[in-house]
């Protein structure tokens, strides 16, 4: 019998395999699309510069959460004024200068001021550092500030405490209640971060202060001062 071609069919079951795909020709490498904008090699211009600056403090979030400020308090403030968690950018807004009305900061450069906010805005940290922003002037400028710093304990069923600390308000922007404010809000930072107390240390010169705001007399501070660093004088709290 003559062999008789195979089918289709035939050709199937006894070659499963997928034919060898056929040898694609090489592709072209696709060309780069041209950059809308300033081209890589192109040095940002100071404009540039300035805007992107602008826009990254103006989105730049502080060393706390802002749902920890308190709305009620923020209506008391004078007009143009507000609070908000203190930022990297803060070194030369005035926070400083507020706080050389407390006491002795020391030369401080942009670098040693952005390495301790890193360290101290670590998560879990427990700092809480408040400024009040003047916004009334260009730019805004800080005139005051306050901090709690939350305790964690292994008493009171792991409890945590709020120490106030560095309050202090610019010389020019004393008698208008910002400080009676400052101390308002990190109350309610304390509260709502789970403190069961708050309590701070304050000389003589500032009872009447710290009695007005709601606070009392309680207990004795003790101090060891360790060496003070050089060229730093004694706190003067
Ligand atoms: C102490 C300080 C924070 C007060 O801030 P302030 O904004 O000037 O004070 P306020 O306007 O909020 O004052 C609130 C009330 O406290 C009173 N007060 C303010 N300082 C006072 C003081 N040293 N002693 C007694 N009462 C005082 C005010 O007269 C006001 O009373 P009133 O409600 O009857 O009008 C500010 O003067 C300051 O920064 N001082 C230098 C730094 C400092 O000593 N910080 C405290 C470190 S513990």
């Amino acid at each position: 019998m003559p062999e008789t071609a195979p089918t289709d069919q035939h050709q199937f079951c006894s070659n499963p395999r997928p034919e060898p795909p056929a040898v694609q020709p090489p592709q072209p490498i696709p060309q780069r699309l041209p950059q809308p904008c300033r081209r890589q090699d192109t040095p940002p211009t100071p404009l540039t510069e300035n805007i992107s600056q602008l826009a990254a403090t103006m989105t730049e979030t502080g060393i706390f959460s802002a749902d920890l400020l308190s709305l009620e308090v923020q209506a008391e403030l004078p007009q143009g004024y507000k609070f908000r968690a203190l930022r990297r950018s803060d070194y030369d807004t005035g926070f400083l200068d507020c706080l050389r009305v407390l006491t002795t900061v020391g030369d401080i450069s942009k670098a040693q001021f952005e390495a301790q906010y890193d360290t101290m805005s670590r998560p879990g940290s427990g700092y809480y550092i408040l400024v009040v922003e003047d916004t009334n002037t260009s730019p805004p400028r800080v005139v005051g500030t306050g901090a709690v710093i939350v305790e964690r304990k292994f008493i009171h069923g792991l409890g945590s405490v709020g120490h106030i600390e560095d309050i202090a308000v610019a010389k020019d922007q004393q008698g208008k209640k910002l400080g009676l404010r400052i101390i308002q809000a990190l109350d309610y930072i304390a509260a709502n971060t789970g403190c069961y107390k708050t309590i701070l240390d304050c000389s003589e010169a500032n009872e009447g202060f710290y009695v007005k705001c709601g606070f009392r007399r309680a207990g004795l501070e003790m101090a060891h001062y360790h060496e003070t660093p050089k060229g730093s004088e004694a706190p003067n709290l």
